[in-house]
């Protein structure tokens, strides 16, 4: 399948039905979307994926949201989003890049594993602090964040 996966342009549309996909509270969003550099995967122009990639600390990016369009899953647009994002931070200096997943996020724990990511600690009780609405996924509820992190 062809895809550009390119930075989003100021004067274009911020696609918050896509982030919401991996990131549930438009306030959340709103206070990372600013600050952070927003790439899309286009398929024939339009957006259907994005990544959002935050510096965070010296050497330090975190990849706070990756997300593609449900109809559009599985034909690697994530994969890329994710590769993309992480020769991104290796471009600009990163030694290392961060992630976090839900507790009941196990595809997605499955697949950063798979591209070099590990489990380097957990953030009890994140989503309770963080989100009013109870998320469950997999039948499993989501409350602790997992943070992966892989050395570039
Ligand atoms: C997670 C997500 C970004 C992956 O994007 P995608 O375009 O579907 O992923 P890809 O097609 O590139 O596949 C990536 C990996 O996931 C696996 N995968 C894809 N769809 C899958 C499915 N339905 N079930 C299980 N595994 C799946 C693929 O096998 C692939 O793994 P591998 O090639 O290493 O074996 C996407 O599913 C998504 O947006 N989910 C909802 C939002 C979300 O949870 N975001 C992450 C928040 S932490």
């Amino acid at each position: 399948m062809e895809f550009i996966i390119r930075p989003l342009l100021k004067e274009e549309a911020v696609p918050y039905e896509i982030l919401l996909l991996a990131d549930p509270s438009k306030a959340v969003v709103d206070e990372y979307i600013d600050r952070g550099q927003v790439s899309v995967a286009l398929v024939q122009d339009e957006p259907r994926g994005i990544v959002v990639l935050l510096h965070t600390r010296p050497e330090t990016y975190e990849i706070v949201n990756l997300a593609v369009e449900e109809q559009w899953q599985g034909k690697g647009l994530g994969k890329a989003l994710l590769r993309y994002a992480v020769q991104q931070a290796k471009d600009q200096g990163a030694k290392t890049v961060e992630i976090g997943t839900g507790n009941s996020s196990l595809d997605q724990l499955g697949f950063y594993q798979r591209e070099g990511f590990r489990i380097t600690g957990i953030d009890r009780d994140f989503f309770v602090r963080h989100y009013s609405e109870p998320i469950v996924e997999n039948g499993i509820p989501c409350v602790d964040m997992l943070r992966l992190s892989k050395e570039v």
